[in-house]
């Protein structure tokens, strides 16, 4: 295998931050540069206060800590570090176009094809460039076609210039990234060339079982990253649609997971119904799915997969909607609590997060809504509402509170207990760990009764909810 010595990573995000940490980490003989356009992203990155790195993750600190300033830095220097590396990552955001040709649908190539053109200007010597970032089918041949023309002989003493190109996409899931990446279910390699399909694998090969390390032709892989997450999503709008007709046959959707999940054709995993998707990933991947079907002139399969993401969008309103028929028809004015802003729990990440829709909605009707989420920056909820936060209301007064004013705004709260103050129904959106141990029973009385609980996480007890006297609404449970 061609040698390497040097990693550079284009962009420091949620992917590529965690994954070069822990080839750092597993690979001290390595030096691994993390590069970014992004100064405020760099800089927390370098934050000396671990608890300020720009990406929430259970265990990433300690990772960071043990490889950053020894193999691992985190730079501007973009040029400079490409030319030092013998393999550059490309992990760039690929989001949904907004404009244009496949807008709404197609992956937007602009920063991959400036990261190309950036290696094929500043590479030194033979680089394998590898993709990282999830890309629409056929992609590396884009990323080849630059490369190929930067491509050159020996001259004047200079080193020739060459490319190979490697598809390797990334599974981890937030959250759980660093279990993800340390232990991976399998590893995906696609290319042509095998010496550099070798010198990636031997990187993997560090602390991942050799059978893991998959190996395929650069178009498998592409497709195999938009598929399995078009498949996962799949799941949930498959649960998610049973959810709906357990509530109306008084079925427990968690019984019937249970049931079907316990054949091992099926598998138990990724079967919990909720508010729908969320994340950065599964709607942009499906719809980036459902452009190339209608592309390759597949207008059937790509209709298939579009109605996963349709049934989503159709889950999240769904919730919406009851919370408004529960109470009375109306929430204009009232006070709801939302628990949860976050896609998932255990992440800061709030993109394409299902609290955002119902928020909407919910703003829409005119309510007002208290906000609690333990790792989400309030000012990334205003950003995702295009909604300034109001101040607070005055908590002491409870459910006496003052009359009805400010329809449609939204504040911060910076507790449960305060953000249930006053309110007239708590709706629990993401499954952090502190939602399922609430103690309901102190929490009821500072709620303007009759009160309710929206559980779209299924995480409380309902017993304990019901002895609080507060109502209840879980998910999928035709039973409560
Ligand atoms: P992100 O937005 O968190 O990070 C991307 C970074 O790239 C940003 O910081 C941006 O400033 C930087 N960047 C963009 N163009 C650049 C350029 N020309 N030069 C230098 N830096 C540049 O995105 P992410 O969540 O890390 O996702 C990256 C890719 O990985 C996407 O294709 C995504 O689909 C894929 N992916 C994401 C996840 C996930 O869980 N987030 C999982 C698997 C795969
Ligand atoms: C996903 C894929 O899992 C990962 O392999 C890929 O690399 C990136 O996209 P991520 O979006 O980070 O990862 O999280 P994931 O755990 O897949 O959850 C996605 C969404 O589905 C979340 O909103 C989650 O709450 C929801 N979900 C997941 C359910 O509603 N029910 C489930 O059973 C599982």
């Amino acid at each position: 295998a061609f040698p390497i010595r040097n990693i550079c990573c284009i962009g420091a995000g949620y992917v590529g931050g965690p994954t070069m940490a822990v080839i750092a980490d597993r690979c001290p003989q390595i030096q691994v540069n993390v590069v970014d356009l992004n100064e405020a992203r760099i800089a927390a990155w370098n934050d000396l206060d671990l608890s300020k790195l720009p990406v929430y993750e259970p265990g990433l600190d300690a990772v960071v800590d043990r490889a950053r300033g020894r193999n691992l830095t985190f730079s501007t220097q973009v040029d400079a570090a490409i030319a030092a590396a013998d393999m550059v990552f490309i992990s760039v955001n690929t989001p949904t176009k907004t404009k244009g040709l496949g807008a709404g649908q197609a992956s937007d190539l602009r920063w991959v094809e400036a990261c190309a053109r950036q290696v094929a200007q500043s590479a030194q010597g033979h680089t394998i460039v590898v993709e990282k970032s999830t890309l629409p089918v056929r992609t590396a041949e884009v990323v080849r076609s630059i490369l190929e023309a930067a491509q050159r002989q020996a001259v004047d003493g200079e080193l020739p210039i060459s490319f190979s190109v490697l598809s390797n996409p990334e599974f981890l899931a937030e959250g759980t990234a660093i279990r993800d990446l340390e232990s991976p279910d399998r590893v995906l390699i696609g290319g042509e060339n095998p010496v550099a399909i070798q010198s990636l694998a031997e990187i993997y090969g560090h602390w991942v079982p050799v059978e893991k390390i998959l190996l395929t032709n650069l178009w498998s892989s592409e497709l195999s990253k938009l598929t399995a997450n078009a498949f996962l999503a799949q799941r949930i709008s498959s649960i998610n649609s049973v959810a709906a007709l357990c509530e109306h046959t008084g079925a427990d959707v968690r019984e019937v997971a249970r049931a079907i999940g316990s054949d091992s054709r099926i598998g138990s995993k990724f079967l919990e119904a909720g508010p729908g998707f969320g994340g950065s990933c599964f709607q942009k991947d499906i719809l980036n799915l459902v452009y190339l079907c209608r592309h390759f002139g597949l207008p059937d399969v790509a209709d298939y997969w579009e109605n996963v993401v349709a049934l989503n969008t159709w889950q999240q309103h769904r919730i919406s909607r009851l919370v408004v028929q529960k109470l009375f028809g109306t929430v204009t004015g009232k006070r709801l609590a939302l628990l949860g802003f976050a896609f998932k729990a255990d992440t800061n990440d709030t993109r394409e997060a299902p609290a955002i829709r119902i928020a909407h909605d919910l703003l829409e009707e005119g309510a007002q809504l208290a906000i609690y989420d333990p790792k989400v920056d309030p000012q990334q909820i205003a950003f995702d509402l295009q909604l300034a936060a109001s101040s607070p209301p005055d908590v002491q007064a409870g459910p006496t509170r003052a009359a009805l004013s400010g329809e449609g705004t939204w504040w911060s709260g910076t507790s449960v207990a305060d953000t249930v103050a006053g309110a007239d129904a708590a709706l629990i959106l993401t499954e952090w760990h502190e939602f399922r141990q609430l103690d309901w029973v102190a929490l009821a009385p500072l709620m303007r009764q009759p009160a309710w609980v929206f559980d779209a996480r299924a995480v409380v007890d309902p017993e304990a909810v019901k002895s609080s006297g507060l109502m209840l609404w879980r998910v999928g449970d035709g039973a409560v």
